[in-house]
């Protein structure tokens, strides 16, 4: 990709996600989609809800009320396809769903470094639509949701919003909390690893080892 290209992705990408081109792509997880890792630290909002998936009510670009389905491992039982991340579905005509973003493409952009000593951490997930045949234009393979996390240590509990729709099928959702399943540090038993939002425990992470140190 030449400079220009990078710059002008970044220019797009910020229009409804700010801060993307100066953080870094996280690994996401083999076996779980819902946990990451960045240099000695792991990103995991396996329980960010107690079950799966979460129905968030928000507007649509065209004014219509909406539930979005989201999920981080899939299955939202609500759109068809299992790889769906985010399933919007209206609430006026139940029957029509759309699948406003994948798991299996999803980009997570955070903080490699530092992640476990740094306050008010805020990282990103993308959920990408899964991209279908152009010569069928109807909305398919156009979706994309981002889900923005902020540490904030005001707010007890999880708290999730949906801030609706960008133009053009662009969702946004953010989570804002004091244990959200970001990167953290046991300050009495220094374990470290990710605060569990169900518990508010730090849970022990196992980490990508830095083959270069
Ligand atoms: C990972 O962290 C170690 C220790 O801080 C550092 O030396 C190394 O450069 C980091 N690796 C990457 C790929 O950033
Ligand atoms: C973190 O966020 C809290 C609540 O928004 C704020 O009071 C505090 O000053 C912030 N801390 C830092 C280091 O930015
Ligand atoms: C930190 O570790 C101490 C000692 O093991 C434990 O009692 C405490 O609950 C832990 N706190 C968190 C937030 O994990």
């Amino acid at each position: 990709m030449s400079q220009t290209s990078i710059i002008l992705s970044c220019v797009l990408i910020s229009i409804f996600l700010t801060n993307l081109c100066w953080a870094s792509l996280l690994l996401v997880d083999r076996k779980n989609p819902c946990r990451a890792y960045g240099n000695a630290s792991v990103y995991d909002i396996t329980n960010l809800v107690k079950t799966w998936p979460v129905a968030l009510k928000g507007t649509g670009f065209d004014g219509r009320e909406y539930i979005y389905w989201w999920s981080c491992a899939g299955k939202t039982r609500q759109c068809e396809d299992t790889n769906t991340a985010i399933c919007q579905q209206r609430i006026d005509e139940p029957v029509l769903r759309f699948n406003a973003g994948n798991v299996s493409p999803q980009l997570w952009f955070g903080l490699f470094n530092g992640a476990v000593v740094q306050n008010n951490l805020t990282w990103d997930i993308i959920y990408p639509n899964l991209q279908s045949d152009p010569s069928l234009i109807d909305g398919t393979g156009i979706r994309v949701t981002v889900v923005h996390f902020i540490v904030d240590p005001n707010i007890e509990k999880p708290l999730l919003t949906m801030n609706g729709e960008n133009k053009y099928t662009e969702y946004s959702i953010t989570v804002r909390g004091k244990c959200i399943g970001q990167p953290a540090i046991n300050r009495t038993s220094f374990i470290q690893g990710y605060c569990d939002p169900q518990t508010g425990q730090i849970v022990p992470g196992p980490y990508m080892i830095d083959i270069n140190a």
